[in-house]
């Protein structure tokens, strides 16, 4: 072998960091790849992005291209320019994506028209939902990537079914879970169920968590106070904590909705706090990718506040279910939570923790790079 082998490891908004820090990890213990890791800037806030870097122990990029916000084209365009002239410089032997956020696709278009190979990590889910941005950016994704890597057999069948080639998909696992695995112990550790009066001594109080950001649920004021209106039902019999998404929290102060004070709205948590929260609650209310996996992973319910889902084995196999935005179905749903028949579920197969390791392994034996 002649040199290392240099990976580009990419991230721009939260969700990524929780997949890239095992990744990075795994690499560094292998003397002959070389990790980069290259932040777009998509997300800068403290509490979306730098927080999870201190938590997880991700190294710090060797590069932030500092796009920031922006339309969709804006921003995809920004990345687009920014990282070609890096990638020319650094002639990496293989850029690795992670997830479906605009930053994916943009370097991943750039990567391969300068014929370089893209690794997706998390390739192949599909929500067959094309007004959702995220469901453009993983078509598009693994139509570019050559080596694809799935959480789950579904997502396997799709890219079959798209025409990539058998060799270049591996069901690899999650390395979301992988993160979630290796953090619990240290998360169980937070104060912030003090903090919030969930908790006295050992014994935690009934409570729900909700998150909402899809565009499709938080960008018109009608279809938020529609969902806040379900919301405050439930919180008149079990306090609901709410850490606000940016997106979210825009909308909310143009539109000045009122809400039940049972239903606490709080900044954006950390990686520990928030996964303490998520292990400890009754139920989870969602329209998050992710909270739907980590939710299946730790066997507590939850309800996904969409129409659809891209990650179908956490309805097939785990704690999820599809409720969508209809107050009284929402309502319901929640009853029997709380009654105790919320659903229980099994974790998927290969969500052990080692699904980094795995994902490393292939590229190295596969001679990816
Ligand atoms: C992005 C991803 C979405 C992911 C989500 C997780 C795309 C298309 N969307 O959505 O898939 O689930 O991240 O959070 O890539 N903002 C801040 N501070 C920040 C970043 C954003 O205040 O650090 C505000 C800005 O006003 C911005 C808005 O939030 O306009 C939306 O940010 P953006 O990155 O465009 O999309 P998200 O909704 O965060």
């Amino acid at each position: 072998m002649i040199g290392r082998h240099r990976i580009i490891n990419i991230v721009g908004a939260r969700p990524n960091l929780p997949k890239i820090a095992p990744l990075i990890r795994e690499m560094q213990r292998h003397p002959q790849i070389e990790p980069l890791l290259i932040h777009t800037g998509q997300h800068y806030d403290e509490n979306l992005s730098k927080i999870f870097f201190r938590q997880m122990g991700i190294p710090e990029p060797h590069m932030n291209l500092g796009v920031g916000s922006g339309t969709h084209a804006e921003q995809t365009a920004e990345i687009l320019k920014r990282i070609e002239p890096i990638l020319l410089r650094q002639q990496p032997d293989l850029v690795l994506v992670v997830g479906d956020v605009n930053s994916t696709i943009a370097v991943s278009l750039a990567a391969v028209k300068l014929g370089i190979p893209v690794a997706h990590v998390e390739a192949g889910l599909r929500s067959f939902d094309r007004s959702m941005p995220e469901e453009i950016n993983r078509v598009l994704t693994d139509a570019l990537a050559k080596y694809l890597f799935a959480t789950e057999d579904d997502a396997v069948d799709n890219l079959l079914r798209e025409g990539r080639p058998r060799e270049f998909i591996h069901l690899v696992g999650n390395v979301m879970i992988d993160s979630l695995l290796q953090f619990l112990p240290l998360a169980q550790q937070s104060r912030i169920g003090d903090e919030l009066g969930l908790r006295n001594g050992k014994c935690w109080q009934s409570f729900g968590v909700l998150t909402l950001h899809r565009p499709s649920n938080v960008d018109s004021s009608e279809k938020l106070a529609e969902i806040l209106g379900a919301m405050d039902a439930i919180a008149q019999q079990v306090p609901i904590v709410f850490p606000v998404h940016p997106r979210t929290q825009q909308r909310l102060s143009q539109s000045g909705i009122k809400h039940h004070p049972q239903l606490r709205l709080i900044q954006p948590l950390g990686y520990l706090d928030f996964l303490c929260l998520l292990s400890k609650a009754t139920l989870a209310l969602t329209d998050s990718g992710g909270i739907q996996e980590e939710t299946t992973a730790l066997g507590v319910p939850c309800l996904t506040l969409r129409e659809n889902t891209e990650r179908p084995v956490t309805v097939s196999r785990g704690t999820n279910v599809i409720v969508g935005t209809n107050p009284s179905k929402i309502e319901a749903a929640t009853e029997q939570i709380l009654r105790g028949d919320g659903k229980r579920g099994q974790t998927p197969a290969l969500w052990d923790g080692h699904a980094a390791e795995r994902i490393v392994e292939i590229i190295l034996q596969d001679r990816l790079v």
